[in-house]
């Protein structure tokens, strides 16, 4: 472990604040603890903001943001293009990091890395790419057309599921468009955001580019509210439970500041009659019991036609006796712990919500007597209006919810508040294409005999309802860490208005 942190220019005690290149080391400031949940033990320490450094990264940012936008934007990129080379050299020491801190397989960690890796070569390409529209004016010798500026200072706060991959979807595509990131990860995994911080720092440094992300560790919740109610932060972009994020988006919105919000889901994956099980078991394992349950992707409900339930449940439970739960350095590990007591508490009260409602627990549902936070992955039949089936339990709880027909499945998959991600698997062309239609999944995305998590960059990823409507990554995501300006230009030697009105002075 000392071997790995060194590997990574981590100590045990490390400097959790960082702009402009330069690590802040207050005395007396406050310090959290980063565990290894895979054992319960300590790792290292890290120092937190005080109000002074917090103070000190806004006024670094603004001063960097004023000349980073000056930057050509595919210069821009050609930052990120080192960054992202960076990462590749470091790929196997963060992603041990990743799987050290948060207790995600090395193979997901790792596949977190990739995820960074790909965000920035996305990144590089989308800096030559950031395009406006012209339209024809109405008006004769008029031009008319609209172009994009960078938003100023973004704040990313992440959670510790994806402890470096959701930033950087931010963070590299927030600077290709000129703009300043402070980054406020969780302070479940402080020592993943210092890691990727210096990798980020001498990366930038020797190519010969400004500073252009700063870092603030705190746990401290009236700081955190600061960030938020900060009209000097133009865009917040937070990812974590629906309750924090209805929260950060009205206090952003009373600003009129931007906010983007990636929040809770509760996925459904819907089996039709006419699915392939073949491909339905492995993609609800990985869905449900992947990163032990803790994506916002997750799949916790299966909505299966009542002709397939037994095939279904029979080969699930036998799948899942085949999951290899232990350490998650392990590589043939298939899930590791979930991070913290805390969440086991909520495990064991969602088990015991599920047994006073009378569900049958089809295997699963203890926790598992040995150092660290382990718990079973379990299988749950259920029904799909029960409260606890209604919330996201961010553990390996996977509810069987039998189903009529297609239009049952797809009406139950709605009826609950979060809108993230959806899958159905069927060989049916039209069940298929219903699925994707409006009168289909109301999710942000929609997956044909795709399961539910583990999307690729190159899509816009969000999601409806509670969810909180941003897309990050790929696609045209860029445009919301920008502002649109529309400007008309007049090469004529007259003044004609818009809409024909005559003003016109003798
Ligand atoms: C999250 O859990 O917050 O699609 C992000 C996925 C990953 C990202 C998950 N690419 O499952």
């Amino acid at each position: 472990m000392q071997q790995l942190l060194e590997s990574l220019g981590l100590d045990q005690l490390n400097a959790g604040v960082c702009s402009a290149g330069h690590w802040h080391d207050t005395d007396g400031a406050p310090i959290i603890t980063s565990t290894n949940p895979a054992t319960g033990g300590n790792i290292a320490s890290v120092q937190c903001a005080t109000a002074s450094d917090y103070e000190q990264v806004i006024a670094q940012a603004q001063d960097a943001f004023a000349s980073w936008r000056m930057i050509p934007a595919p210069q821009r990129g050609d930052a990120v293009r080192e960054i992202g080379n960076a990462l590749r050299r470091h790929k196997d020491a963060l992603g041990s990091l990743v799987t050290l801190e948060m207790g995600k397989i090395k193979s997901e960690g790792d596949g977190e890395v990739q995820e960074m890796i790909d965000i920035a070569d996305f990144a590089v390409g989308q800096s030559r790419m950031l395009y406006g529209r012209t339209m024809h004016s109405e008006r004769p010798l008029h031009r008319l057309y609209e172009q994009w500026h960078p938003l100023g200072v973004a704040a990313v706060i992440s959670a510790f599921n994806f402890p470096v991959a959701v930033w950087s979807w931010n963070a590299f595509i927030a600077a290709i468009c000129g703009n300043i990131t402070i980054w406020k990860p969780s302070p479940k995994a402080p020592l993943c955001s210092i890691a990727v911080q210096k990798i980020c720092n001498q990366a930038l440094a020797d190519a010969g580019y400004p500073q252009i992300f700063s870092l603030i560790n705190s746990a401290d919740q009236p700081l955190i509210e600061n960030l938020v109610d900060d009209s000097r932060i133009a865009l917040v972009s937070f990812t974590g439970s629906c309750a924090v994020g209805k929260e950060v988006g009205r206090r952003v919105a009373a600003r009129m500041g931007k906010s983007l919000l990636e929040l809770g889901g509760n996925n459904a994956l819907i089996v039709d009659e006419h699915a392939n099980m073949d491909l339905v078991i492995p993609a609800v394992t990985f869905g449900a019991v992947g990163t032990a349950g803790q994506r916002c992707t997750t799949t916790r409900r299966v909505l299966v036609h009542h002709s397939r339930v037994e095939e279904l449940t029979k080969r699930l439970v036998s799948a899942y006796q085949q999951v290899r739960i232990g350490d998650p350095s392990d590589p043939d590990t298939l899930m590791g712990p979930i991070i913290d007591d805390n969440s086991v508490t909520r495990y064991q009260e969602a088990i015991q919500a599920l047994q006073d409602q009378g569900a049958e627990i089809l295997c699963g549902g203890n926790t598992i007597d040995r150092p660290g936070h382990f718990v079973e992955p379990a299988i749950v039949m259920a029904e799909n209006e029960w409260p606890i089936v209604q919330r996201e339990t961010f553990a390996p709880i996977l509810y069987i919810i039998p189903c009529n027909s297609l239009d049952d499945a797809l009406s139950k998959q709605n009826a609950v508040v979060q809108g993230l991600s959806s899958a159905i698997f069927t060989e049916h062309l039209a069940h298929a294409e219903r699925f994707l239609s409006h009168a289909g999944s109301d999710c942000g995305i929609a997956n044909v005999n795709v399961g539910t998590s583990g999307a690729e960059i190159g899509g816009a990823f969000g999601g409806e309802k509670e969810t909180g409507g941003g897309r990050e990554a790929g696609s045209d995501s860029w445009k919301a860490y920008m502002r649109r300006q529309t400007n008309t230009i007049n090469w004529g030697k007259d003044l004609p208005l818009a809409q024909g009105v005559d003003f016109s002075i003798e």
